[in-house]
């Protein structure tokens, strides 16, 4: 496949950016670059203008792998200011307030987490997002080798105490499994998976403030009555003074999520691999331990003979969550299954399984069940495609073999991007009415530009 943006590279084998380029807007990666360098803000990269104007926690991380094919002092740069707004436990926040912007809610007000005893000087939210940054880091490293490692060794500690932090507050049965206790912790904000939660809690109203709905079409993100449960939950954290022990014993969610923890067992494969190169006995001896822990309990607790696929577990409740979202794939990604497991899955979601469709219907991979009655292909993280996931779900597949179906997530990836715009989502229907879209959410959105400059780099073919 001829990479037209291959002849842009510099001498560090990044590629110009388009302010350094005199082929600016002649093609995709050019426009790519140009979505990063017009979100970049002195230091770190928002992930979309208006809708999310602050720094948030995995999105810097997919963000960073598309810097590091641009320029690598930037990649750095973007880590180092997520980790600026750490807590003193080891905690990393899903969104760091570096800047002001009044077009979010909830802002650093409503978080108020000056009430917890480990918060940092910089203003955060209360809540996480995935561990990405480890699996980042290896990546980075992969990429420009040995250049990187003062970069690996100034940043291991902060990684390392951000897993040891997951491990020792937030894994309640010592099984290597640890929890999330926010929708937004999964990073896949409303997923139906999440409504049998919502049924059991009685959030009182809020007075929402919303600004999601100022900038895109409410049809295409969560109903007012998911924000309250999501602010509720915010409510019942600071009652706790973000105290972990308060909300593991008393948070009504609480669960055990297979896309938080593959990416939490793959960022420490990251670490343990860099952890070695850089002398770090004792910390790659504990992770060693972590993983370890982790690869006994994960696929034992959360996979689905009865869905072939890997669900939830809700902590509080004491159940199994059977349903099945694209984070079922993504211990793919972290080497969880055996190989029988592995094709078990892939045979009955893809290939004109439920996720294909009959006649190849659907894109991949819908963010949710399309045989599911709660399946909305418009509707955030109830459907439709997010170019993240697939960029996890394509390396994975490709970590077990099956090279044709990864080169098919990719080329549907490119598709979507190439003929409708770097969207935040996508519909998965190939087949839509005249006059209607695939692309929803918000336009020039960073991880989607950055792992379009990252998919590209990897023609299987
Ligand atoms: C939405 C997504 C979340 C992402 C954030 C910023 O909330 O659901 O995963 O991190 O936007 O892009």
């Amino acid at each position: 496949m001829e990479v037209p943006f291959g002849r842009l590279k510099n001498r560090k084998n990044c590629y110009l950016l388009p302010s350094q380029t005199p082929l600016m807007q002649t093609g995709l990666p050019e426009k790519a670059a140009e979505v990063l360098q017009n979100n970049w803000q002195h230091g770190f990269t928002i992930p979309c203008e208006g809708l999310y104007p602050f720094q948030w926690n995995w999105d810097s991380g997919f963000i960073a792998l598309g810097w590091g094919h641009l320029d690598v002092e930037r990649a750095k740069m973007e880590i180092r200011s997520l980790l600026l707004g750490q807590w003193q436990n080891g905690f990393l926040p899903h969104i760091v307030f570096h800047n002001e912007a009044e077009t979010y809610f909830p802002g650093p007000d409503v978080w108020d987490v000056g009430r917890s005893r480990f918060a940092p000087e910089k203003k955060t939210s209360g809540i996480t997002q995935p561990p990405v940054l480890g699996f980042v880091l290896e990546f980075l490293y992969d990429r420009h080798g040995d250049a990187l490692m003062d970069f690996a060794a100034e940043v291991f500690p902060a990684l390392y105490a951000w897993h040891a932090y997951l491990y020792t507050h937030r894994d309640l049965h010592n099984e290597g499994l640890v929890y999330i206790c926010h929708n937004w912790e999964a990073g896949t904000d409303n997923t139906p998976v999440w409504d049998a939660i919502w049924e059991g809690m009685d959030s009182p109203s809020y007075d929402l403030n919303r600004r999601d709905t100022q900038h895109v079409d409410a049809a295409n993100r969560p109903s007012n009555r998911e924000y309250e449960h999501y602010i509720h939950l915010v409510e019942l954290f600071k009652s706790w003074d973000y105290e972990d022990a308060k909300i593991g014993a008393n948070s009504p969610f609480l669960i055990q999520d297979p896309l938080f923890n593959a990416l939490l067992m793959r960022s420490n494969e990251g670490l343990i691999r860099l952890g070695k190169l850089l002398g770090r006995e004792a910390e790659v001896a504990r992770l060693e331990q972590w993983q370890e822990r982790s690869l006994k309990h994960f696929h034992k607790k959360l996979y689905s003979p009865l869905n072939k696929a890997y669900v939830y577990y809700d902590l509080r409740n004491e159940r199994k969550l059977e349903a099945v979202s694209s984070s079922s794939f993504i211990p793919l990604f972290a080497g969880i299954p055996s190989p029988a497991i592995a094709r078990e899955m892939v045979a009955h979601h893809f290939d004109r399984g439920r996720f294909s469709g009959s006649r190849d219907a659907y894109y991949l991979c819908a963010s949710f069940d399309p045989t599911s009655e709660a399946f909305d292909p418009g509707r955030y993280w109830r459907g439709p495609v997010w170019v993240n996931l697939n960029w996890l779900l394509y390396h994975g597949l490709l970590r077990y073999g099956f090279g044709r179906l990864a080169e098919k997530v990719r080329k549907d990836t490119l598709e979507l991007l190439e003929q409708y715009g770097f969207y935040e989502y996508f519909d998965p229907r190939r087949q839509l009415d005249s006059g209607k879209t695939h692309a929803y959410g918000g336009n020039n959105f960073s991880w989607s530009a950055a792992l379009y400059l990252d998919l590209i780099q990897h023609p299987e073919s």
